[in-house]
């Protein structure tokens, strides 16, 4: 079926690669001297995750990293995103960095190298130290500047080799789902310190940006965000404004400030919230980037909700469409139309898929085996409609699929499975499901398609 996909839009050197992040496959908590992070502490609060699941053990990753490695080499795959667990490297959340932290990370990157894999490191992927929570955490101004001496530290180390750095994954979870909605870490319901967090945490981006060029030259810097298209949900002009609300709220809010745009006026006024912005903060924030990062997963239907919180908006639920095991609707158009927004809105000069992805019920067959039609067709679908925006003029230069592995997802726990390989927790056994193997020929069939125009 790749004659679906134009993979002779994609350019030659593209990055073909996978995702995960430290919290949700490393497991080893308490190993070589890491401390908390907010997300041990949440998983640990009853109630807070299905079936009081944690990221205790996870994976494993931080036992069995070479033989995944191996599953990377067996998928063909020549990029790997991986996060940086923060409390590994800086326990204390700013001080001291921790050897033993920094040494796992350097002896991955090494080991992916000489598969001839390239690392793409994302500094923030959620993992707070709770000693930095204990002290505000992003609704504190000192938090910017903390990520930025735990960047140092880690571009310093890894940077003669790592080229591609991200400073934060999805800010707008860590902001609004993990201080409004209160349903990710740290759990808080309170709209001051979420917006708040949310500049706290683009100044961090700002700053850290800065730190890993100082300490890494020639390192590549972006930023991740997970953006959705929006439609509203009827032609009513309420429902409408909520649609403009809801764009402001999880695309403008992340976009308009890095591209030297500020803070969108009219979400300011939603908000009703008096920003934390010190003299210089909006030219830190919008450092020249030499790349964004989309994550991708699900087009958003809104409704306007005048008595809900900030921003008053409500998802609406379109019967009769397809939807994930997530209950989140299927529809590739939307990563297609984001791209070229990203191009023609905000003149991205080189664009990552950072993650994209689907959940859906895997059933084991007797042998062992995994069939997995419908991931593979949302990989497929998805995969094409990135094509079309590469022909279409949007600087893509690489997808990674989420995720390399079944892993911990947030608040879902172990229950929803996101991987191209299945992960058996009980015995850690790994097996390539059906699209993990049809992503392995489409990563193949570009690499020939290359090598016949070369
Ligand atoms: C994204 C997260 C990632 C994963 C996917 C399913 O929001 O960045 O860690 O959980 O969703």
């Amino acid at each position: 079926m790749s004659e679906r996909i134009d993979l002779a839009a994609l350019p030659h050197d593209f990055l073909w690669g996978t995702a995960t992040a430290a919290y949700q496959i490393e497991g080893a908590v308490a190993e070589d001297g890491r401390t908390p992070s907010i997300w041990d502490t949440f998983s640990h609060t009853p109630g807070k995750i299905a079936n009081g699941d944690t990221g205790d053990v996870a994976c494993d990753h931080y036992h069995r990293w070479r033989e995944d490695i191996g599953l990377m080499r067996q998928l063909g795959v020549n990029a790997y995103r991986l996060s940086v667990a923060w409390p590994r490297v800086v326990p204390g959340g700013t001080g001291p960095v921790n050897p033993k932290g920094l040494a796992f990370y350097d002896e991955l990157v090494d080991d992916l190298l000489e598969a001839g894999i390239t690392p793409s490191v994302t500094l923030y992927h959620w993992d707070l130290p709770q000693m930095l929570q204990d002290r505000g955490g992003w609704p504190e101004r000192d938090t910017a500047f903390a990520l930025a001496e735990y960047a140092s530290a880690a571009a310093a180390r890894l940077g003669d080799r790592v080229k591609l750095w991200a400073t934060l994954n999805e800010p707008s979870c860590s902001a609004w789902i993990g201080h409004l909605e209160g349903k990710m870490a740290p759990g808080w319901t309170d709209l001051t310190a979420a917006v708040r967090a949310s500049v706290h945490l683009l100044l961090g981006h700002g700053l850290a940006t800065q730190a890993i060029r100082a300490a890494a030259p020639g390192a590549q810097a972006g930023i991740v965000n997970n953006l959705s298209t929006v439609d509203a949900a009827t032609g009513r002009p309420e429902d409408i404004a909520a649609a403009r609300r809801h764009d402001g709220h999880v695309n403008r809010w992340w976009l308009d400030p890095v591209h030297g745009r500020g803070f969108p006026a009219d979400m300011i006024d939603t908000y009703g919230i008096e920003l934390p912005l010190k003299a210089g903060d909006l030219e830190t924030i919008a450092t020249p980037l030499d790349w964004l990062g989309l994550n991708y997963y699900f087009p958003a239907h809104v409704a306007d909700a005048p008595d809900g919180p900030a921003p008053y908006v409500r998802a609406v639920r379109r019967d009769g469409v397809p939807r994930t095991g997530m209950d989140w609707e299927i529809d590739a158009s939307g990563i297609e139309t984001l791209l070229l927004r990203l191009t023609e809105e905000y003149g991205a000069r080189k664009i990552y898929v950072t993650e994209n992805g689907s959940a859906f019920p895997d059933v084991v067959r007797p042998d062992g085996s995994i069939d997995d039609p419908e991931r593979q067709d949302y990989l497929e679908t998805h995969l094409a409609a990135c094509a079309s925006a590469a022909r279409r003029g949007a600087p893509l230069a690489g997808y990674f699929a989420w995720s390399l592995l079944d892993n911990f997802e947030w608040a879902y726990g172990y229950d929803k499975r996101f991987g191209l390989v299945h992960v058996d927790y009980r015995t850690q056994v790994r097996t390539i499901k059906g699209s993990g193997n049809r992503y392995a020929d489409l990563v193949r069939g570009h690499r020939g398609q290359t090598r016949r125009a070369a």
